[in-house]
C-alpha cells in the first residue's frame, strides 16, 4: 500500500478518487487550499470509507507550505488535481491560470525533487487535442492549445515529459480526462460548482431542481448525429479508479506517459438531455441556440491504452452516469451548502 499526497483533493474528481484510494488501503494526505471546495467534502469522504485521511489546507503556487507536508508526512506517489479549470475565466484572467496551473505544478515538482518522491499522476484534459479529423482521439494525434487553460495543461505535459527525459528516477503518468459526470452512488459526494456552471451535466441538474429555468443548447448544427456537440462522457468513479490502475502501472515504472481516460462512447447534447428525462422521469426545459466560442462538434476517446496497458475498464453506462449525478443533486439542491 502507498502513502499518496493528493492535491486538489478536496475537489470534484479529487474527493472521488479519496474514496477509492481509502477503500483500496492506501494512505491519504489531502492538500488543498479550499479556493473551489470545502472541507465537507473530505469529511464526506471519510464518513463513506470508515477510515481518515489527512487534510492540510496549502497553495500549491508557496513552496514553503508544499515543503512542509514532505517533511511532516511519508509520502510515495502524488496524483496532481489541484488548479483552475474554468475555460471562459482563463481567458480572462490568464495570469491567474499560469499561476495557479503552470507556477503552482513547478512548485510541486521542485518540493517532490527534494523530498524525493518521483511518482506522479497529473490531471491532464482531452482539451489539448486539435480534434479536427481524428475521431476517436488517440494518444498520438497532434496536440494544440486552443485557450488558455488547455495551453496549461499542454506546457505542464511537455515540462513533465522533458523531466522524466533528462532524470530517469522519474516515473509520470498524464491523464487525459475526457468529460467527467456523475456522482459516488451514495449522492453523498458530487460535483458542486460556484456560480452558473458551465459544464452540460450541473445545468442540466440545476435545471432538473429548480436552480435554474432552462439549457440552452449550443450549437445544432454540427456535423453530428442530430446537429448537437458530442463528447465522451466518462462516470467520476471509473475515472477515479483509473487513478489506482496509473498509480500500480507508475510504481513499477520510468518515464512520462499520456493515457486517454474515457470510455470511448460519444453522446450528443441532446441524446443526454432526453436521456437524463428517461431515467428521472423529469423533463428538463431547452431553447436551440447559437454555438458556443472554442467548442468542437465531437470529442471522443481511443481508450485502447489504458485498457491495455493499465488494465483499466469503465464500468458505467450513460444512464448510471445521469442517476448518479441527479442522485447528488437531488439530495444536495445547493450542493455541500
Ligand atoms: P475542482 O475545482 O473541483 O478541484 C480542484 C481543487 O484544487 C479544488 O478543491 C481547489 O480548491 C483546489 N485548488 C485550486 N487551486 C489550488 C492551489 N493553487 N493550491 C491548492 N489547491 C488548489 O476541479 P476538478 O473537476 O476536480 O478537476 C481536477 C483537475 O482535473 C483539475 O486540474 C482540472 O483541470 C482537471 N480536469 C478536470 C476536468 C473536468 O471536467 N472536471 C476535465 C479535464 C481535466
Ligand atoms: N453545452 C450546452 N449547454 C450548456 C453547457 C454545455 O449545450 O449549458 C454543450 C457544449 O456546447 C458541448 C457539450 O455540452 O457540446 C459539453 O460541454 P461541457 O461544457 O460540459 O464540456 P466541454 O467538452 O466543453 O469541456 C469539458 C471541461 C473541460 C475539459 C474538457 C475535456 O469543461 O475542462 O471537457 O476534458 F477540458
Amino acid at each position: 500500500m502507498a502513502s499518496v499526497l493528493v492535491t486538489g483533493g478536496a475537489g470534484y474528481l479529487g474527493s472521488h478518487t479519496c474514496v477509492e484510494l481509502l477503500s483500496a488501503g492506501h494512505d491519504v494526505v489531502v492538500f488543498d487550499n479550499l479556493s473551489n471546495s470545502c472541507e465537507e467534502a473530505l469529511n464526506r469522504v471519510q464518513e463513506l470509507t470508515h477510515k481518515s485521511l489527512t487534510f492540510v489546507q496549502g497553495d500549491i503556487r508557496y513552496q514553503d507550505e508544499i515543503d512542509q507536508v514532505f517533511s511532516d508526512h511519508h509520502i510515495d506517489v502524488v496524483i496532481h488535481f489541484a488548479g483552475l479549470k474554468a475555460i471562459n475565466e482563463s481567458l480572462e484572467t490568464p495570469l491567474t491560470y499560469f499561476d495557479h496551473n503552470v507556477v503552482g505544478g513547478t512548485q510541486l515538482l521542485k518540493s517532490m525533487e527534494k523530498a524525493k518522491v518521483f511518482t506522479l499522476i497529473f490531471s491532464s484534459s482531452a482539451t489539448i487535442y486539435e480534434a479536427i479529423g481524428d475521431i476517436p482521439l488517440h494518444e498520438d494525434v497532434p496536440v494544440l492549445s486552443k485557450n488558455n487553460y488547455s495551453y496549461t495543461k499542454l506546457i505542464t505535459e511537455q515540462m513533465l515529459q522533458q523531466i522524466a527525459k533528462a532524470d530517469s528516477r522519474w516515473s509520470i503518468a498524464l491523464l487525459r480526462y475526457f468529460n467527467p459526470v456523475g456522482a459516488h452512488k451514495s449522492g453523498r459526494i458530487g460535483e458542486d460548482p460556484q456560480g452558473v456552471p458551465n459544464n452540460l451535466m450541473p445545468y442540466i441538474t440545476q435545471v432538473a431542481v429548480g436552480r435554474r429555468k432552462k439549457l440552452s443548447i449550443y450549437g445544432h448544427d454540427y456535423d453530428t448525429i442530430d446537429g448537437t456537440g458530442v463528447r465522451d462522457y466518462i462516470h467520476v468513479v471509473d475515472l477515479a479508479n483509473a487513478h489506482l490502475c496509473a498509480l500500480n502501472n507508475r510504481l513499477g515504472a520510468k518515464g512520462c506517459r499520456a493515457w486517454n481516460i474515457g470510455t470511448g462512447r460519444g453522446s450528443s447534447v441532446l441524446q443526454v438531455k432526453n436521456s437524463f428525462e428517461e431515467v428521472t422521469g423529469i423533463p428538463i426545459a431547452f431553447e436551440l441556440s447559437s454555438r458556443r466560442a472554442g467548442d468542437v462538434a465531437t470529442s471522443c476517446a481511443d481508450n485502447s491504452r489504458a485498457v491495455t496497458e493499465l488494465g483499466w475498464q469503465p464500468q458505467y453506462t450513460l444512464e448510471d452516469m445521469l442517476a448518479d449525478s441527479w442522485n447528488w443533486q437531488k439530495q444536495n439542491p445547493n450542493g455541500y451548502n
